[in-house]
């Protein structure tokens, strides 16, 4: 049976994890595990993580997050996504940690507070520039004031989350950090017992130093890649996903038959044509075919034609693989290595965009190294 294949090397992870830490110091590491993990298998990057005694986990979803913990993930877990009630029993349960990110979760908490008697953990999230969720901050005093009187409700934690961490010109997420200063400042003032100040994301650990606080939340930098190609390398990663497709069949095409759809592709010497059972449906950027190439055995053969759904076409030239091998996407095989970065910047789109549309159909395996 054919099936593309994410192999996940978690000692991989353990080294960037490491590499992480040395640059953060003091500073807690929260992975980012939402959205599978970015694709790498949510549970299992959680239980590595765990082994490595990370504090803390982020997820997006309630879904999310009790898929850890049903799978014997006990360590804390911070639950980004905005607050509705029906999550707060759960959260309770589960000992979950929820937001407040907008003002009348407060209130949401508090009647729940009264009527339980007890509440989830909570982050306060406080928009300093995103304009996504979060508290405005200049209304974060409001809150903070009503947070101090109602001792109730366990704030453990304030963050916020930039908008440009990773781009060339950091003066926007300076001025987000000035902002959550005040934030902080104001916190101390009123003496409340916060934990964990954070805002610092993988671009924001690369380029931002001044953001750490004593809390980061990081998916991409842990992951082996890099948020875009504006931040710097300083942290050396490693790819942790080798994302690969098996070659299903080899046929000999002569020079000017068109291969795939639209018949947009046409060598011009007699090759061998490998049918690739991976297509758009699997995550492969459809466009990525225009200049596209994968590896195999230590070179780089150009993709033939347009990218299916399920399947795609690559130009073996005159080299014969076998029916069962498996090209390279993207990720480091010993002597085949191709750049997660380069393919998102030639089709226009993320890192982020390329690993999280690794869906359903790939087969994941994960090796200890
Ligand atoms: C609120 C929040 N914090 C942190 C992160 C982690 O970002 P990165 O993968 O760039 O480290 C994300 C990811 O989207 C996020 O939504």
């Amino acid at each position: 049976m054919y099936n593309p294949v994410a192999e996940i090397h978690l000692g991989r992870l353990s080294r960037n994890l490491q590499k992480i830490r040395d640059q953060v110091g003091d500073a807690l590491i929260m992975p980012v595990v939402k959205a599978n993990a970015y694709g790498h298998g949510s549970i299992t990057i959680a239980r590595k993580l765990q082994d490595e005694n990370v504090g803390y986990l982020a997820v997006f979803t309630m879904g999310e997050a009790l898929e850890l913990r049903q799978n014997g993930i006990t360590t804390p877990i911070l639950l980004f996504s905005r607050l509705t009630p029906d999550m707060l029993e759960p959260a309770v349960e589960n000992n979950l940690t929820v937001n407040i990110s907008w003002p009348n979760d407060f209130d949401t908490l508090t009647s729940f507070v009264a009527d339980k008697g007890k509440g989830p953990k909570v982050h306060l999230k406080v928009d300093t520039g995103m304009s996504r969720l979060g508290v405005a901050f200049d209304e974060a005093a409001d809150i903070l004031e009503r947070l101090a009187k109602t001792p109730q409700i366990e704030l453990e934690g304030i963050y916020s989350h930039f908008a440009t961490a990773d781009e060339g010109d950091l003066t926007y997420a300076h001025l987000q950090i000035d902002r959550f200063n005040e934030v902080v400042t104001l916190a101390g003032k009123m003496k409340l017992n916060v934990k964990y100040f954070h805002m610092a994301n993988s671009g924001a650990v690369l380029n931002l130093p001044d953001s750490l606080f004593n809390l980061v939340r990081v998916g991409m930098l842990l992951y082996g890649a890099y948020p875009s190609d504006e931040t710097s390398e300083s942290i050396k990663v490693e790819p942790v996903m080798n994302f690969k497709g098996p070659i299903v069949t080899v046929r000999k095409v002569a020079a000017g038959t068109p291969v795939s759809y639209g018949s947009v592709y046409v060598p011009d010497k007699d090759c061998n044509i490998g049918v690739i059972q991976t297509g758009f449906a699997d995550g492969l950027p459809r466009n990525w075919y225009e200049n596209g190439y994968v590896g195999f055995k230590g070179e780089q053969f150009p993709i033939a034609g347009r990218i299916c759904m399920d399947q795609m076409m690559v130009n073996f030239g005159d080299v014969v693989p076998k029916e069962g091998e498996e090209v390279l996407f993207f990720g480091d095989e010993g002597e085949t290595q191709i750049r997660i970065e380069d393919i998102a910047r030639e089709v226009n789109l993320t890192t982020y965009v390329l690993m999280t549309a690794i869906g359903g159909r790939t087969r994941r395996e994960f090796v200890e190294d």
